[in-house]
């Protein structure tokens, strides 16, 4: 890797599927931003440790996701992916910037509030320190830019703040990274209730579209989509659904909304529509679903790619963990 570019970082809980949501929201341009800057993926399998889990279907999803994150084009050779669990770096990090940390400020945390409410009978010490985890994820390799959604803006301004204050108690040590908004990156809603985001872990499963549903998955759950009344395909406040159904079909096609709303402007009806776009997007992860079908099969390359991406982000990360270390005034020999 040449030093001049930025580097970026993301993950994602290896926790229900992986959506379209997910794809055009995130996925595809994390994909695209391989080109232009230094790039480092993750599963994030400690955070997903805050919600109980059943250990063999928690390993199978985690691998999946692994496999999943190579099917879509995240690749080996441009970008650095691993799990964070292999990575022991994170957990020691998270500890000193625990001790820099104060308890209102996670307690503060809109998620921890609303996962408290979620898991009333689970609120674990992980789930109010699951920010200052992610800040150690961000900080360990002096990260520029972190493309987050909406819902995890606080967490990176937490982040930030931690960063700010070692860097004024102990010397200038972590870079503070910025949140990267890509220009592309659309939020897409429920196929059930269009005015809520699309989730990956919906107890409903026609809410949402997996990247590697096959086709005549894809297409029902189009087909059911809730929309709006009347007839115009158009994206209107009054319209979530057809708003929602475009939004998606221009992601998927690379288009603007306005070339979709000519290009539907006379067709006969939303049934049609649905049709088209469903039609799209099993067309768009045809591929990746059989590459993911390859790569699950393949559990020596993926222990490889993982392994392989866990010693790099291990060399950069101790990097930073040694000089933590150090500015806090623990001993080195
Ligand atoms: N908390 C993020 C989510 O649920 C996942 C995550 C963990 C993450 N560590 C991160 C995202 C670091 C960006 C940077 O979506």
């Amino acid at each position: 890797m040449e030093d001049k570019k930025k580097i970026i970082l993301s993950g994602i809980q290896p926790t229900g599927v992986i959506t379209l949501g997910n794809y055009i929201g995130a996925v595809k341009n994390w994909k695209q931003m391989q080109e232009q800057f230094d790039c480092i993926y993750f599963i994030a399998d400690l955070h997903a440790l805050t919600v109980k889990r059943e250990p063999q279907e928690f390993r199978q999803t985690a691998l999946g996701f692994f496999a999943q994150y190579l099917a879509m084009g995240l690749d080996p050779e441009k970008s650095i992916l691993y799990f964070q669990s292999h990575v022991h770096q994170h957990a020691e990090l998270q500890w000193i910037l625990n001790c820099n940390t104060y308890v209102g400020e996670t307690a503060r945390m809109t998620q921890f509030k609303d996962k408290s409410q979620k898991h009333a009978d689970n609120i674990n010490m992980g789930l109010m320190d699951y920010p200052v985890l992610m800040a150690a994820d961000i900080l360990l390799f002096q990260t520029d830019l972190v493309p987050v959604g909406i819902d995890q803006k606080q967490h990176l301004e937490l982040a930030r703040d931690i960063a700010i204050r070692f860097n004024n108690r102990y010397g200038e040590t972590f870079t503070v990274p910025d949140a990267y908004i890509p220009n592309l990156g659309a939020k897409i809603n429920s196929l059930q209730d269009p005015t809520s985001k699309m989730s990956k872990s919906d107890p409903d499963p026609n809410a949402y579209v997996s990247v590697i549903d096959d086709e005549a998955t894809i297409i029902k759950k189009f087909k059911r989509a809730v929309t709006d009344s009347g007839n115009e395909i158009c994206v209107r406040e009054d319209k979530p659904g057809i708003s929602n159904l475009i939004t998606i079909y221009a992601a998927i096609e690379d288009k603007s909304v306005s070339e979709v709303e000519s290009e539907f402007s006379s067709c006969s009806g939303y049934g049609a529509f649905k049709l088209a776009v469903g039609e799209a997007v099993a067309a768009k992860f045809r591929p990746i679903r059989e590459d993911y079908q390859r790569y699950v099969k393949d559990k020596g390359y993926l222990e490889q790619v993982a392994k392989s991406g866990a010693e790099r982000a291990a060399y950069l990360a101790e990097k930073t963990l040694r000089k933590v270390k150090k500015r806090v005034g623990l001993i080195s020999f």
